[in-house]
């Protein structure tokens, strides 16, 4: 029998010092594989708005999408803990909004704990979220929601002054209850700063290797994105591998070879006798 992961196994991960792995996932096949590689964390992304539904940013996944993609994974997925991210004003109308919106995810998601973007401003939406009972993980630095029409897509943390505020974020989170942060495309210095900082894990994506884990959009790591920001790593081409496969079954069909033998039932040959006498009788 396999143990779920908690919350609770998540921050006792950071006290050890061993890192957290966490990737995202947005359907049951997926998820499968993900949390068989033994991954930590498996985070349903409002990325699938553009890796797996073809939108330029992510701003345009709706809340019931989010929660079919977090019942697939959730259903896949045996140990790791299951995050389900909170799409693009699903949280910024009122705390209730929020609140009601978090519990969806939760109830019909299937999700463990939800994510959201944003720093202090967002401190007393985390509060009432965690206050009803739900796990929290909080999102700063590049928040790709807001990117798309205010910051643009940057790195974060560059100058002194805006390092002070990212600080003043992530103690803000930890303190409205957040049990873990995403720390997104800022300066390595800083994502090491606030990984010592605070008691709660910083998971870091294009923030250096000071963090307390790392995450990466599973398209960009197994090549499937159409485009991958600088900072992630391909580790195998299956875009590729996919398109030999499906050009060499075409080509198979196309030259009669497929279905040969190998993939073919036959009747027993009396049967197909009395098939025979029978359609022609019928005639
Ligand atoms: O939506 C997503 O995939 C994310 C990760 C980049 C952390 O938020």
């Amino acid at each position: 029998m396999i143990e779920k992961l908690t919350v609770r196994d998540i921050l006792r991960l950071k006290k050890e010092g061993r890192r957290i792995v966490m990737i995202t996932a947005y359907d049951y096949a997926f998820a499968r594989l993900v949390d068989q590689a033994g991954v930590d964390i498996v985070l349903v992304g409002d990325s699938a708005s553009m890796v797996v539904m073809g939108y330029s940013d992510t701003r345009f996944v709706t809340l019931e999408e989010m929660i079919t993609f977090c019942k697939s994974v959730s259903r896949g997925v045996k140990r790791a803990l299951v995050v389900g991210d909170m799409p693009f004003m699903s949280f910024q109308v009122s705390k209730e909004e929020a609140v009601r919106n978090a519990g969806r995810m939760v109830k019909e998601g299937m999700v463990d704990a939800v994510k959201l973007e944003g720093g202090k401003e967002y401190a007393g939406v985390v509060r009432a979220i965690v206050n009803a009972g739900i796990p929290v993980m909080g999102h700063i630095g590049l928040t790709p929601q807001s990117a798309a029409t205010s910051t643009g897509f940057r790195l974060s943390a560059k100058d002194a002054e805006a390092a002070v505020k990212i600080v003043e974020d992530a103690k803000a989170l930890e303190e409205a209850g957040a049990f873990a942060i995403v720390a997104e495309f800022m300066t390595s210095e800083v994502a090491a700063h606030i990984s010592q900082e605070l008691e709660i894990p910083v998971i870091g994506i294009g923030s250096g290797p000071g963090c307390d884990g790392q995450v990466l959009v599973l398209y960009d790591l197994i090549g499937l994105s159409e485009f991958s920001p600088p900072f992630s790593k391909k580790y195998v081409d299956l875009a590729s591998m996919v398109r030999d496969a499906v050009t060499a079954y075409r080509n198979e069909v196309l030259e009669g070879k497929f279905p040969g033998e190998d993939h073919t039932k036959h009747m027993k040959k009396e049967e197909y006798v009395e098939f025979l006498a029978r359609v022609r009788g019928a005639k």
